[in-house]
């Protein structure tokens, strides 16, 4: 490694909007690569079984404390995982309290551990009417899971089918696309006005589809929703790097073991949080646009979310030379790829 600065950065402190930390061992082996570069992260609640009272936010909220190593500074924003079942009067319990951030919709089957998702839309409509009134969020995985929908097309159908009819019906709920993969979804989002906002990955801004497929079959870049072609690769870059204030980072970084992606029916997900900010660095200097990585990190989540803006900053150090990152962690779970971007990264963060 090089000691030979060419540039520097320096940025808010910037937050993950949409992040994947498990629990038990996975959760102690993770948890200090988000606390290092992020402030606050919306955590998904998709465990097994998931977290869906305020109840189980609340122990879920104690137990990434408790694994947070000692010294770092770490915010969790908890969500609940919305159920036919959720109670309107606990989520009001959660969102007064100031424990639950969001509300977070999976179509039921739609990816890892969504199970318990939603299937009939009207069965949560009293729950989204609380949502609506007290402002909080619903977090959307936007994706149908009807088997006869190719599953390139899933997020666009699911715009039209799914999304559209729901904001129609409850035009005072604020929605965020989490992790938009294609061109229309990046349209959507930008026509939607001030109560929807879209998170946009740090992998998606960096491979397509043939990351996964061309030249055999790389378990480690496949993750839901799936990377699509190349032209809506590019529509995502250009949203990300716009400023546009609708877009901004969920790495969805999603540790799963290697023998579990490493299999016949491998598990989605790709594990970022080590490396998403060199990563970012890169593409938005590719991009001409080091001057919006900040709005995209750090400044438009946290007004979406009608929060302050971190108090800290980052600075972003380019070298001469590639700086390391291990190809793998290990974890008490066992060992976890990292996101390779397929490009050597010569920004990191200062530490
Ligand atoms: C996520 C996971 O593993 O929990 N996987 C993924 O590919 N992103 C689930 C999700 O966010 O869809
Ligand atoms: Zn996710």
């Amino acid at each position: 490694m090089s000691d030979t600065e060419i540039q520097r950065l320096t940025i808010t402190k910037p937050d993950d909007w949409h992040l994947h930390l498990r629990d038990g061992e996975m959760l102690e082996g993770v948890i200090r690569y988000s606390a290092r570069d992020f402030s606050r992260a919306i955590i998904m609640p998709n465990l097994v079984p998931p977290v869906v009272t305020t109840d189980d936010a609340s122990a879920y909220r104690e137990r990434i404390m408790a694994s947070l190593p000692a010294g770092m500074e770490f915010s969790p924003l908890m969500t609940l995982y919305l159920t036919e079942d959720t109670d309107p009067a606990d989520v009001e319990k959660g969102a007064e309290s100031g424990l639950v951030t969001a509300l977070k919709l999976y179509p039921a089957g739609a990816t890892t551990n969504s199970q318990s998702g939603v299937r009939d839309f009207d069965k949560v409509q009293g729950v989204l009417e609380k949502m609506a009134e007290t402002g909080l969020p619903l977090c959307v995985h936007g994706e149908v899971t009807d088997p006869s929908v190719d599953i390139f097309d899933r997020e666009a159908v699911f715009i039209d089918r799914v999304l559209d009819p729901l904001r129609q019906r409850n035009p005072q709920l604020r929605v965020v696309m989490e992790h938009v993969t294609t061109r229309q979804g990046v349209e959507y989002a930008r026509a939607g006005g001030d109560n929807l906002g879209a998170t946009i990955t740090t992998h998606h801004l960096i491979i397509n589809r043939n990351a996964i497929l061309a030249g055999g079959i790389r378990p480690h870049y496949y993750c839901l929703p799936v990377a699509k072609r190349e032209e809506h690769r590019l529509a995502l870059r250009e949203a990300a790097t716009s400023g546009d204030a609708t877009f901004f980072l969920g790495t969805d970084s999603a540790p799963h073991t290697d023998p579990l992606k490493e299999q016949a029916c491998g598990c989605a997900g790709i594990f970022t949080s080590i490396n998403t900010m060199s990563c970012l660095a890169h593409v938005f200097e590719e991009e001409g646009a080091l001057d919006q990585l900040e709005a995209f990190a750090s400044l438009n989540g946290p007004v979406f979310y009608r929060m302050k803006a971190n108090p800290e900053m980052m600075t972003l150090v380019k070298r001469d030379k590639p700086v390391g990152f291990p190809d793998r962690i290990q974890t008490g779970a066992g060992p976890v790829t990292v996101f390779d971007p397929m490009f050597p990264l010569c920004w990191e963060v200062a530490r």
